[in-house]
């Protein structure tokens, strides 16, 4: 007994000229359907094509299926003849436009109800309703597109994992938080009343206890969870391609990764990507571009000018430079044009990065034209103009303010610049390896420091011995992948020694006891003999937003959540009973809002 009659035997993709005279059997959705009183054309489709079936209900068994019942999306199984379409009904298009299926047996396998939206040209469709019925945006077009291409990545990703000797091994979803500077989500034990398991953030102590365990190379595709305030490129579960290895430095991950890279970019692209990825550390990028994951695809570099600002007479760029702070600018070639309106928008949209304003100087074939030249003397403002390469047709853009705001204000408008410019080449790859980020991040408001990427990245080995003397200015064996200026993956070279992981909890303000009850089982680890080790993750889902062009995370990913966290297919997350509040030993508090 079975539910379906007959075997499937050919994909809607496969049939050509090849199988003229054959007799198949096809299943899949109606693409569409039309009814040409005599015969009725089906578009019949499954997640291969489309192939064109003709029923002609003065058949007996066609007719007697109700065949003239037929919609879009009823699920059909067609057994017929693959005949040569008439000539000039061929669709250059199809795959299989050359041919048709003349069906002498029909089965109609499950009808479907009216769509609530089209599959096709539905970008005006709300993105609620898709996602409401996730199930029909995702049978056709760019999504299932997205879900195979992102197939084809990871299975290229486990094949040259395997062959470069890793394990795939899995780690605990119930476990004890793993700090990556996120919220966890929590699940209480309802065995141990009172007590939370913590959603991994990510597999980090466990691949390093692996190192321990001696396993030496461990992959796995591995979900992560973290509660953080959600943009286009987060998600609160999300996928890394996470790894690591014992008896390496970073150059042999560097040429792991770059490897699986490639493979990935061929397997789902068909590209060859060229190796090997170049690389510059944390401080030049940050001086250079104002951001720690820069797109390399355009140039629009920042240039400083704090030193010449320190000689001028301008008061906003003196005062800032004399206060610690910088002078930085960017030439914004060729756009001596912008409108008084576009200089004010620029200025208006770097606000929320915590800029004061933004200065300007045109050139035009007559000399430069700003508010602020009558500041400068001449040799000065031709310093200037001379270190941002300016030219006719130019305007020069600057800020004056701290490193961070300087960086994040002129990041923003390079990005901008670009934009307008079309500097940008969808069809470019550019990779980068940032190293040597700082080992902390110094927190003005508790005025302590934190880890830049988590508490078991070791110092570079040359700066190992500021730990007690001068901490900020550790630089991490630590480095990001940046694709695109967007950073698809980041990992380091591992603490293996108790002393330096307890030098390293020590500088992050973290007690003896608070480290014993957090990381206890690893600092033990540590005592068993402890491989010198290190690793990476990539943001799988970046890393397929990227090779799929999809401007969203949630188009490659089959049951994404909204920016609020929930999953409007099954409505998570949702209340639970009073019944299972209890065995938990939970009450919810009520708080006023
Ligand atoms: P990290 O926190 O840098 O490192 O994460 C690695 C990569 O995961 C991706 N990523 C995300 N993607 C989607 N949504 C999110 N919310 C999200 N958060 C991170 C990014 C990022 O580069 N355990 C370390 C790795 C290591 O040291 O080996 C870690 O998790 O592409
Ligand atoms: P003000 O003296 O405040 O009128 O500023 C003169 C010019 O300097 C204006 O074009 C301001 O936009 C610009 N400006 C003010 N503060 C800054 C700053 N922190 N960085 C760069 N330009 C600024």
């Amino acid at each position: 007994m079975s539910y379906i009659k007959f075997k499937k035997t050919h994909s809607c993709s496969s049939l050509g000229k090849k199988d003229l005279g054959s007799e198949v059997c096809l299943m899949g959705w109606v693409n569409t359907r039309r009814d040409h009183g005599g015969l009725i054309f089906v578009d019949l489709r499954d997640r291969e094509g489309i192939t064109q079936v003709v029923l002609n209900p003065e058949n007996d068994e066609i007719a007697h299926a109700k065949a003239h019942t037929i919609r879009d999306e009823f699920v059909l199984a067609v057994k017929g003849k693959v005949v040569e379409r008439p000539k000039g009904m061929e669709n250059p298009k199809l795959a299989t436009g050359e041919i048709e299926v003349i069906v002498n047996v029909v089965e109609i396998l499950n009808p479907s109800r009216a769509l609530p939206f089209p599959l096709y040209d539905n970008q005006s469709v709300s993105e609620n309703l898709k996602l409401k019925y996730r199930f029909l945006d995702l049978r056709c077009g760019d999504l299932q597109r997205n879900l195979i291409l992102r197939h084809k990545a990871t299975s290229a990703a486990r094949g040259y994992l395997n062959g470069e000797g890793f394990l795939d091994i899995e780690t605990p979803f119930l476990t004890k938080s793993t700090p990556e500077g996120a919220r966890d989500y929590l699940v209480p034990s309802r065995v141990n009343p009172g007590r939370f398991y913590a959603l991994p953030q990510s597999p980090q102590i466990f691949k390093q206890l692996l190192m321990v365990a001696g396993f030496e190379r461990y992959y796995q595709i591995v979900k992560c969870f973290r509660d953080e305030d959600l943009r286009a490129d987060r998600q609160p579960e999300f996928t890394q391609i996470d790894m690591e290895l014992s008896f390496v430095d970073r150059e042999d991950i560097f040429r792991i990764v770059e490897g699986l890279v490639k493979e990935i970019f061929k397997a789902a692209l068909g590209l060859d990507v060229p190796l090997p990825f170049p690389r510059l550390p944390y401080a030049e990028v940050m001086d250079r571009f104002g951001s720690d994951k820069p797109d390399m695809r355009y140039g629009l570099e920042l240039k400083d000018i704090t030193d010449l600002a320190l000689k001028s007479d301008f008061k906003v760029f003196r005062s800032v430079a004399e206060d610690g702070g910088v002078v930085k600018g960017i030439n914004a070639a060729g756009c001596a044009g912008f409108s008084r309106k576009d200089l004010d928008t620029l200025t208006e949209d770097i606000k929320p990065f915590g800029a004061k304003g933004m200065a300007w100087i045109k050139i035009d074939a007559d000399g430069l034209q700003s508010p602020i030249i009558k500041f400068f003397e001449k040799e000065i403002m031709d310093g200037i103009v001379k270190r941002l390469e300016g030219k006719p047709g130019d305007v020069l853009l600057f800020v004056a303010d701290k490193p961070k705001v300087a960086a994040d204000s002129l990041n923003f408008i390079r990005g901008r610049l670009a934009e307008k410019l079309n500097l940008i080449d969808a069809s470019k790859y550019s990779f980068l390896w940032v190293t040597d980020f700082p080992l902390f991040e110094y927190n003005e408001e508790d005025r302590r420091f934190y880890a830049m990427h988590h508490p078991f990245t070791s110092p570079l080995p040359e700066d190992a011995l500021l730990f007690d003397s001068d901490p900020g200015k550790m630089r991490a064996n630590a480095y990001d992948l940046v694709l695109n200026g967007q950073e698809i993956g980041g990992g380091s070279i591992r603490i293996f020694q108790k002393e330096m992981q307890e030098k390293m909890f020590r500088a992050l303000n973290m007690g003896e006891e608070e480290a014993r009850a957090k990381f206890g089982f690893l600092l033990d680890a540590f005592e068993y003999g402890a491989p010198p080790h290190g690793g990476i993750a990539l943001g799988l889902d970046r890393l397929a937003m990227i090779l799929t062009g999809a401007k969203s995370i949630r188009d490659v990913i089959a049951f994404p959540k909204t920016q609020k966290a929930a999953c409007l297919l099954s409505d998570a997350p949702s209340e639970v009973s009073a019944e299972q509040l209890k065995e938990l030993r939970l009450e919810i508090a009520k708080f006023k809002e």
